[in-house]
C-alpha cells in the first residue's frame, strides 16, 4: 500500500513556530499581492501560519478561505483566529471530495498561496485546474514548495501542471527556493 504523503496534523503545531518567519515572512510573501478588502486563498493552510497574517492584510472587509483536508488543522486554526479577532475574516473549507466543497469559488479569489501543498496531492493536475477556476483573470497564484523535501524536477512537474492549467508564469522559476509566481490569464 502506497505511504500517505499528507503531513500528520501534529506537524501543524511546528509550522507555527515563530522563527520560522526569518525564512517565510508572511509579510514578504504574501504582502505585496494582498489590499484590504480582497478574497484570497490559502490551500493547504494546516493550522494557518500564513492565514492570519493574510487576514489582517485583507482587513474587515476582506476574506481568507483556507482549504485543507484534516479537520484537525481547522481545530487549532479557528481558535487562532478567535483569539486573534480574525474569525470573521476566516472561512475554513473542509475537503470532502464532494464538489459543494468548492460551492461558490468559481473567479472569486484575488490570490492564491499553495506553500508546501502540492507534493502531498495525489492529483496535481485537478488541484492546479481547481485553484485555476476559483481565481479572477489576472490574479496572482504563489507556488512553493520545501527544498530538500521536494526534488527539483518533481518542483518542475508541478510547474507543468499549472502551466496546463492555463496559468503562466510572472516571475523566474526559482530552483534553490523552489517557488515561482504565476498568473491567471
Ligand atoms: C506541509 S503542510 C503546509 C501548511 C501551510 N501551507 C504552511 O506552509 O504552513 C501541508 C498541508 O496541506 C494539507 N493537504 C494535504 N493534502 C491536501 C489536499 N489534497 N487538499 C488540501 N489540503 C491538503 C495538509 O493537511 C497540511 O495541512
Amino acid at each position: 500500500m502506497e505511504k500517505s504523503k499528507v503531513c500528520p496534523w501534529w506537524m501543524g503545531y511546528l509550522l507555527l513556530f515563530p522563527l520560522r518567519k526569518i525564512r517565510h515572512n508572511p509579510d514578504q510573501i504574501a504582502g505585496p499581492f494582498l489590499k484590504p478588502g480582497m478574497k484570497v486563498i490559502d490551500y493547504g493552510s494546516a493550522m494557518g501560519y500564513f492565514s492570519l497574517p493574510m487576514a489582517r492584510m485583507v482587513g474587515e472587509t476582506g476574506r481568507v478561505y483556507c482549504f485543507d483536508i484534516q479537520p484537525r488543522m481547522f481545530v487549532n486554526l479557528l481558535r487562532r483566529a478567535r483569539k486573534a479577532g480574525l474569525e470573521q475574516r476566516i472561512e475554513p473549507r473542509l475537503i470532502t471530495g464532494s464538489d459543494r466543497d468548492f460551492e461558490g469559488m468559481d473567479q472569486l479569489a484575488d490570490f492564491a498561496l499553495l506553500f508546501a501543498v502540492a507534493h502531498e496531492v495525489p492529483d496535481q493536475e485537478a488541484l492546479f485546474a481547481r485553484l485555476y477556476r476559483m481565481l479572477k483573470p489576472g490574479a496572482t497564484l504563489f507556488f512553493a514548495e520545501p527544498p530538500g523535501h521536494v526534488k527539483i524536477r518533481e518542483f518542475l512537474r508541478s510547474v507543468s501542471w499549472a502551466e496546463k492549467a492555463g496559468f503562466r508564469k510572472s516571475s523566474a522559476v526559482d530552483l534553490r527556493k523552489l517557488t515561482v509566481l504565476f498568473q491567471k490569464i
